[in-house]
């Protein structure tokens, strides 16, 4: 009721007043709670979702480091996920929505304010979110909901995070961007102990999390559909790959595709404008903006966090 609901609002604003902020973009902060650094949006609805939120066992879970090709997975997955009801044609929905407006986000769908929104979906959920995997909710890793990880190589994110970030108005320099990134200070970072959360989950259990690299995913396009597919319980056909569909998927979601579509050149999803979703969709782009000290440097960290646990990036 009512009165609930303002005593959960304020449970938010006290709790953010309790915890390490530091300076993003505008004025907008990161709050640093229990280890990661989360916006003020994500953070409440986070905490509802740890303390409601009920996970499904045909659910399907995106979660992906900010700016690691986000876009790009949702595109394919719903593409995939809603092929019966969604061929692809001139109407499919893509042409007309951008990726994000699609599904929902973990976090924010789900909010103090909306403790029980309406997930149902014919064909199963899929949802996303940036959420690490030690604040997930306990029922997302305890019933049989399955999770697809997307990361990317870090010096790539970290240039790419901070186009967007200068996009959404922030004015620190790219040097003091980049030493705040080192620090772990970035959204849903440390970016390393999120990969590294995800990733040892992926080897425990590797029918619960797929682990995806951008890279990867550009080197052998056709592969990792017809991997991402079968992990989500709706597997390509012999049928389907003879008619081209795995071309087809590629194509409707490739950054050329999607970034040059009028609903991605003009819309806004929340409060983003819908092109800055899409840059350049290159790998190595880091080579035009890092000096050789700092690739060496997130290269060292890296070495370092990495060390033993068998991922490389
Ligand atoms: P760049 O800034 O390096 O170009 P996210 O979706 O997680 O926010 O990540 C954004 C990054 O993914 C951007 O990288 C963007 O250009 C790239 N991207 C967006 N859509 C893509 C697509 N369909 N295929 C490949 N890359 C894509």
């Amino acid at each position: 009721d009512q009165n609930q609901e303002e005593l959960k609002q304020e449970y938010c604003k006290t709790l953010l007043s309790t915890l390490p902020k530091e300076r993003w973009f505008g004025s907008s902060y990161l709050y640093k709670y229990n280890g990661f650094w989360l916006s003020p949006e994500m953070l409440p609805g986070l905490i509802a979702c740890q303390n409601n939120f009920q996970a499904q066992d045909t659910d399907v879970l995106l979660i992906s480091t900010p700016k690691s090709g986000t876009t790009w997975l949702k595109a394919l997955t719903f593409t995939l996920a809603n092929r019966k009801i969604y061929p692809i044609n001139q109407n499919h929905p893509l042409l007309k929505q951008n990726p994000h407006s699609l599904m929902p986000i973990m976090e924010f769908f789900f909010s103090p304010e909306k403790l029980n929104p309406d997930l149902s979906c014919p064909l199963g959920r899929l949802y996303s979110s940036h959420c690490p995997l030690a604040l997930l909710p306990e029922s997302v890793l305890k019933s049989g909901c399955k999770i697809v990880y997307l990361c990317r190589n870090i010096k790539d994110t970290f240039v790419s995070y901070w186009h967007f970030s200068k996009k959404l108005g922030a004015e620190a320099s790219l040097e003091e961007f980049f030493y705040m990134f080192c620090e772990g200070m970035s959204l849903s970072g440390p970016v390393w102990d999120h990969l590294l959360g995800y990733w040892r989950e992926s080897l425990e259990n590797p029918e619960k999390v797929l682990f995806l690299k951008y890279e990867a995913l550009q080197e052998k396009p056709s592969f990792h559909l017809k991997l991402l597919a079968e992990f989500m319980g709706c597997p390509i056909s012999p049928e389907e790959e003879t008619c081209g569909f795995v071309d087809e998927v590629l194509g409707l979601c490739s950054f050329d595709n999607l970034s040059n579509l009028e609903v991605n050149k003009s819309g806004t999803f929340w409060t983003v404008r819908n092109e800055m979703f899409f840059r350049k969709g290159k790998v190595g782009d880091w080579k035009n903006y890092l000096t050789s000290e700092m690739a060496e440097r997130i290269d060292h960290i890296t070495a370092q966090k990495f060390f033993g646990s068998g991922l490389s990036l």
